[in-house]
């Protein structure tokens, strides 16, 4: 025992790994930690292989980040960071963070959301907590979450156990965390909103949040109540879905109509109010823009029996979970009409640059679409050495582009910004296809000049490789 205050993090996934670590890393004045540090997750195979990552010192996830890495190695040598199972944990912890999935079955006809598990996480801390303990919920949720079913949930526990069902510090504060990168940096040096279910308990949040976060470079926001706080997350993501989905018919538009997009978009960007506007790329993957502009619509109906339409969200989900597949009909129509027989390589397979993450891959939804339409498929992602969805391992190198009929660029991870076209080519000369503006007017004119058909999404342009300006 150190006499330092607990800290436990619920679920040692992407977010409550890092920010495991990022808590491990909060030190005082003197440069002593501020916290011992106990990450929990299931006893299940995928719970007990990140426990193990952590408690060996590795991180459980293929990261590019050296300062997570490094933060992790220092905490571990340190002494005050841990991993387990066991939810006894709960009842030593001055602080408990949630980083649990709350899930929605999205490609459902009729999506609903899935609170079970999210339901029994709350409840293991309710059976273990201690009074006076702050629960910061950081898992995306659908608006109410908070007021409607943890605070609730918690309470039952807590009489359950004869204590004040108002004992504990209920808060929310959503992650920004951006595997990537800049992993490390998206959590300590970042903005954060949080708000308490009580005055005292939105006091708690600022209070941790302040020794945890860069907060006087990057200054907390707090809002009313956590209902506001879950909204801001939501509607944060729909913003971005929404966007990305909006551009995937301007793109073709372009394509149409010979006219460069990124080009159209890069002079509209000198307006600063318009300065973020996003290019159209391969779609959108990962475990949040893929749900979270489902939140509200399923929070009015399921949490606030005050149902509502969100017809531009609902649009954006849709929009961007086709977008891989229409990228397979316009390569099959550039290769003359059909896919059937033909060898295509795929360069990126997880949903982001620098990201080895693959749930809901664009990349995915790409080889089932080219694989039903009779195409032969090889993947490759620098940073995915198995891809668990398909079910297959991935080529540990670039494979070389001779056999291939297109080569279709979906990710912009820096190995293939930085690939070396002539060796990589040799006397191959497939389509190339660039899907999300990794290759640039250079390696488009090379390509082009030694013989390949060169299409990129959004650019229309009938000469696809316009002179620079
Ligand atoms: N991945 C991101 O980049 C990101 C960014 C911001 C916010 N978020 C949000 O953060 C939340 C977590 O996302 P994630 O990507 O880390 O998910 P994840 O699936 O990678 O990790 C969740 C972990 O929680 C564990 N878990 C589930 N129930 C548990 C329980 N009862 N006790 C202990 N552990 C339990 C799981 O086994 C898993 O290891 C989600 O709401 C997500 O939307 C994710």
């Amino acid at each position: 025992m150190t006499g330092r205050p607990v800290v436990a993090v619920q679920g040692l996934g992407f977010v409550g790994a890092a920010m495991s670590i990022a808590v491990a890393s909060a030190l005082d004045a003197t440069g002593e930690p501020l916290y011992d540090v106990m990450g929990v997750d299931l006893d299940d195979s995928a719970g007990l292989a990140r426990v193990a990552a952590i408690n060996e010192g590795r991180f459980p996830f293929e990261t590019t980040d050296a300062d997570l890495v490094g933060a992790l190695v220092e905490a571990r040598a340190r002494g005050n960071l841990s991993a387990g199972t066991d939810a006894e944990v709960y009842g030593r912890a001055s602080v408990i963070v949630v980083d649990v999935p709350l899930d929605i079955d999205w490609r459902a006809e009729q999506p609903a959301l899935r609170l079970g598990g999210f339901e029994a996480a709350i409840r293991t801390i309710g059976r273990h907590v201690m009074a006076d303990t702050l629960v910061l919920v950081e898992t995306t949720v659908p608006p109410g979450t908070t007021e409607k079913i943890v605070v609730p949930l918690l309470a039952e526990e807590l009489s359950a156990r004869g204590l004040d069902a108002d004992s504990v510090l209920v808060a929310h504060s959503y992650e920004r965390v951006m595997p990537g990168a800049d992993y490390y940096d998206s959590i300590v040096h970042y903005w954060r909103v949080y708000a308490g279910h009580t005055e005292a308990a939105a006091d708690a949040a600022q209070q941790f949040l302040e020794t945890v976060i860069d907060t006087a470079n990057f200054p907390l926001t707090r809002v009313g109540s956590t209902t506001a706080s879950e909204t801001a997350k939501v509607l944060e993501n729909t913003f971005r879905a929404t966007t990305i989905a909006l551009m995937d018919e301007w793109g073709r538009f372009a394509e149409s109509v010979g006219v460069d997009l990124y080009e159209v978009v890069d002079a509209i960007r000198m307006r600063p109010t318009h300065a973020n506007m996003r290019t159209p790329g391969f779609g959108v993957g990962g475990y949040c823009l893929t749900k979270d502009p489902l939140f509200a619509k399923l929070a009015a109906s399921e949490l606030w029996r005050s149902p509502m339409e969100f017809p531009f969200s609902t649009a954006a989900v849709r929009t961007n979970d086709d977008a891989p597949r229409r990228i397979a009909e316009r390569i099959a129509e550039l290769l003359g009409g059909s896919l059937d027989g033909r060898r295509i390589l795929l360069l990126g397979i997880s949903y982001r640059q620098d990201v080895g993450d693959t749930r809901y891959s664009p990349s995915e939804t790409f080889v089932r679409a080219a694989r039903d339409a009779g195409a032969e498929v090889v993947a490759h992602d620098p940073l995915v050495s198995h891809w668990d969805e398909l079910g297959r391992d991935t080529p540990a190198v670039v494979p070389p582009a001779a056999g291939f009929d297109a080569v279709v660029f979906a990710v912009s991870h820096r190995e293939y910004r930085e690939l070396d076209l002539p060796s990589w080519l040799g006397d191959a000369r497939p389509l190339v296809y660039d899907g999300f503006g990794v290759l640039d007017a250079e390696q488009r004119r090379f390509l082009a000049d030694t013989g390949c058909r060169v299409e990129s999404l959004g650019r229309g342009s009938p000469d696809p490789l316009p002179t620079e300006h």
